[in-house]
C-alpha cells in the first residue's frame, strides 16, 4: 500500500526540508529533548575532561610533536565543549547541571587517563579508548535524533565529528610510531580496566544495556556490577600536576641563555634578513609559553568555563607560534636543533611563582611590548627581510597577540581592579625571578655557548650568501637581563 509520503513532491523537484533530509527520514520520530540533553551532557563532560587531561600533560610531555598536538587537541576539545554547552542551554535546560558528573564510572575512566604514568599509556588511553568512544557516541546520536527537529545539534556534532576523526587519526599515528602493537598488548590489563569502566557507565553516552548503574527510574534493569569491582589502577591516589617542563633529545642545552635575541632584534646595527632568522628563534622558543600556561590552567580551579576556553585558545596559539619558528628554520635550510631553545622561563615560573604571578608575567610581557619593539615592528622587519614566508608568519603572530591582550584584559586584569595595578603585579613577579645566568653556569648546567654563528652560518650557506661579519660576531648574552631588555633587579 503506498504511503501518504509516496504521493508528495516538492516544488519542481527542489530538495525538500531545506536540504536537511528526505521526507521519509523526517517522517520518523526521533529522540526526546530530555534524551538529547542527557546525551549531550555526557559529550560535554567528556570533552571537558579531555581538555583538562590534554592541557595537564603539555608541560611534562617531552616530545615536541606531542606537546604541540596536545595543545591543539585541548583547544579543539574546549571549543566542542563550549558549543555543546551552548546547545544544551537552548534545550529548555536552565544552565544547571553542566558541571555535574554524569556517572561515577565515567569519572573514574577519565581519572585513569589523567593519571596514565607514561606517554605511551596516555596515547593509548586517549586515542584508542576515549576519543573513539566519544566519536561512536556522537555518530549514534546523529543516527538517533530527528534530522529536522534537532538540526541545530546535528550541525554542532557534525563539526565535532570531523575534528574527533582528525584527533583519532593523529593519535593513531602516534601510537603506531611510539607504542607499536607489542606495546599496546602490554597495556592490555589497563585497557581492560578502561573498557569495564566505560561499560559500567553504559558506554560514553549511557545508551548501552549494561548501564547506567545510577538509578534512572528504570527499575527493571538487571543487577549491575559495582564500581568497587573495577579497581582503579593509576588513579588510586589523586593525580598531581607535574610543573617541570621536559623536552625531547633534540632540545639540548636547555639552560643556555647565551644569545640575547631581543638585543639583536632591536639593534639598528643589523640587517632585516638576519633579524628574521633571530625572530624564528624567538618563535620556536615560544614552546615555553604552552609549558607555562598549561600550569596556570591546571593549577587554577574554579574559574568560569570561558576562562579555560580562552586560555586554551592562547595555549594553542603559542604552540603554533613555536611551530612557525620550526617551519621558518626548515624552509631556510637551518637545522633548528643548533639554536638552543631554553626552558629557563617556563621552568622557573612554574616552580617559583604562583599561577596568578605567572599570568601576571605573561600579561606584562604581552602588554608591555612597546610599539617600537612590538609585534608591528617584528612584522615590518619580516617584510623588509625579503622572505615572504616571514611576513606571513609575523602578520598572524601579531594578530594572535592582539587577541591575547584581550584575553588578558578579560581574565587577568579584573583580578586587580585596574590596568596599572595588574601590570605592576606582573612586572614585580617577573623581577622576582632573579637572573640565574651565573648560577646555572657555576652549577655546570650550561656554559651559555654562543650558538648564533652556527645558525647564521647555516642560513647563509643554504642561501648561497656571504655571511655579514658584524652579524656573525654578535655575542650578547642574557647575563643580568630580562627578555624585555630590562635590567634584572639587584643586578
Ligand atoms: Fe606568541
Ligand atoms: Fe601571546
Amino acid at each position: 500500500m503506498p504511503t501518504p509520503l509516496a504521493g508528495y513532491t516538492s516544488y519542481k523537484g527542489l530538495p525538500p526540508l531545506a536540504g536537511l533530509c528526505s521526507l521519509e527520514e523526517a517522517a520518523r520520530p526521533g529522540l526526546s529533548v530530555e534524551e538529547c540533553v542527557r546525551r549531550l551532557k555526557r559529550f560535554h563532560y567528556a570533552f571537558k575532561r579531555l581538555h583538562h587531561i590534554l592541557t595537564a600533560r603539555i608541560t611534562a610531555e617531552p616530545v615536541y610533536e606531542l606537546k604541540t598536538a596536545f595543545a591543539h587537541h585541548a583547544h579543539l576539545c574546549a571549543e566542542h565543549a563550549t558549543a555543546i554547552r551552548t546547545r544544551v542551554g537552548e534545550l529548555r535546560e536552565p544552565p544547571l547541571g553542566l558541571d555535574d558528573v554524569p556517572h561515577p564510572a565515567l569519572e573514574a575512566f577519565f581519572d585513569e587517563l589523567l593519571a596514565a604514568p607514561t606517554t605511551e599509556e596516555l596515547l593509548v588511553g586517549l586515542y584508542r579508548a576515549a576519543m573513539p568512544a566519544i566519536d561512536a557516541a556522537m555518530e549514534r546520536y546523529t543516527r538517533d535524533t530527528h534530522p529536522l527537529t534537532d538540526a541545530p545539534t546535528l550541525r554542532v556534532l557534525r563539526f565535532a565529528l570531523m575534528e574527533a576523526a582528525d584527533m583519532i587519526w593523529f593519535g593513531g599515528m602516534g601510537i603506531n610510531q611510539l607504542v607499536g602493537e607489542a606495546g599496546e598488548e602490554r597495556m592490555g590489563d589497563w585497557v581492560g580496566v578502561l573498557n569495564r569502566q566505560l561499560d559500567l557507565a553504559g558506554g560514553l553516552d549511557g545508551t548501552s544495556s549494561v548501564g547506567p548503574a545510577v538509578p534512572d527510574g528504570l527499575s527493571s534493569r538487571p543487577a549491575q556490577p559495582d564500581l568497587q569491582d573495577i579497581p582503579r589502577r593509576y588513579s588510586k591516589t589523586p593525580y598531581v600536576y607535574d610543573p617541570i617542563p621536559k623536552r625531547d633529545e633534540r632540545f639540548t642545552d636547555p639552560w643556555n641563555q647565551g644569545v640575547n635575541a631581543e638585543a639583536f632584534l632591536y639593534s639598528e646595527a643589523y640587517p632585516p634578513r638576519a633579524k628574521a632568522l633571530m625572530m624564528l628563534y624567538k618563535r620556536l622558543r615560544e614552546i615555553d609559553v604552552p609549558e607555562m600556561m598549561a600550569s596556570i590552567i591546571s593549577q587554577t580551579p574554579g574559574k568560569p568555563w570561558g576562562y579555560y576556553r580562552d586560555m586554551s585558545r592562547q595555549v594553542w596559539d603559542e604552540a603554533r607560534h613555536a611551530m612557525m619558528g620550526e617551519v621558518g628554520f626548515v624552509a631556510l635550510g637551518v637545522d633548528w636543533t643548533q639554536a638552543k631553545v631554553t626552558f629557563n622561563w617556563s621552568y622557573r615560573l612554574n616552580t617559583e611563582c604562583t599561577p596568578l604571578e605567572r599570568h601576571g608575567v605573561l600579561y606584562f610581557i604581552e602588554q608591555g611590548l612597546m610599539p617600537k619593539t612590538g609585534k608591528r615592528y617584528e612584522w615590518e622587519v619580516a617584510k623588509d627581510s625579503g622572505l615572504p614566508l616571514m611576513a606571513t608568519l609575523q602578520d598572524f603572530d601579531w594578530a594572535d597577540e592582539v587577541l591575547h591582550s584581550q584575553i588578558g584584559r578579560q581574565w587577568y586584569v579584573p583580578e586587580f581592579g585596574g590596568l596599572q595595578k595588574a601590570l605592576d603585579f606582573g612586572d614585580a613577579a617577573w623581577s622576582k625571578i632573579l637572573s640565574n645566568w651565573a648560577a646555572v653556569k657555576e652549577q655546570g648546567l650550561t656554559s651559555h655557548a654562543n650558538w648564533w654563528p652556527a645558525v647564521y652560518g647555516q642560513a647563509c650557506a643554504a642561501a648561497g650568501a656571504e655571511p655579514d661579519v658584524a652579524v656573525m660576531a654578535f655575542s650578547e648574552t642574557y647575563e643580568g637581563k630580562r627578555a624585555d631588555l630590562a635590567r634584572i633587579a639587584g643586578e
